[in-house]
């Protein structure tokens, strides 16, 4: 079975994979309990290896990466009015966290063939 790894939340069209999910879990989407809170959280949790961690962190990457052969890379910070004014927050979830999977792509040895 290949492998995969999807940050945002796996729909049908990804069975037969086994799905690996890196998320923060960010309160804003997912609520402060997202055990008891979020319906997305636990709609997959029973069925991915889900790693809860930041793009932002490259060893958060590291612990997702290897191993994997497609990334599906969704997480973003998505409060669009948010964004104007937590411009330093956004730009490093949506761009230097994009930049660092990116780096490590380049740069680490790993089997993944799409992104
Ligand atoms: N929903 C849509 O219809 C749609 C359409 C086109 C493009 N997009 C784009 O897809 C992306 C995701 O959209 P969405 O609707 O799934 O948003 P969403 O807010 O529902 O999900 C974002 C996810 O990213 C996670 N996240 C936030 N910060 C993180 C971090 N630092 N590290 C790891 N995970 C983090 C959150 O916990 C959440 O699970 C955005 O870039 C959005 O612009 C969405």
């Amino acid at each position: 079975m290949p492998d995969l790894l999807v940050r945002t939340w796996p729909g049908k069209w990804l069975k037969g994979y086994a799905i690996t999910v890196l998320d923060n879990l960010s309160p804003q989407i997912h609520g402060e309990n997202p055990d008891e809170d979020s319906g997305l959280f636990k709609s997959i949790k029973d069925q991915v290896t889900f790693v809860k961690g930041s793009v932002t962190e490259k060893n958060d990457w590291l612990k997702v990466l290897t191993d994997q052969d497609v990334i599906v890379h969704y997480a973003a910070a998505t409060g669009t009015g948010q964004s104007m004014y937590e411009v330093e927050n956004y730009t490093n979830v949506n761009i230097l966290g994009t930049a660092i999977m990116l780096d490590l792509l380049t740069n680490v040895k790993h089997n993944i063939k799409k992104w």
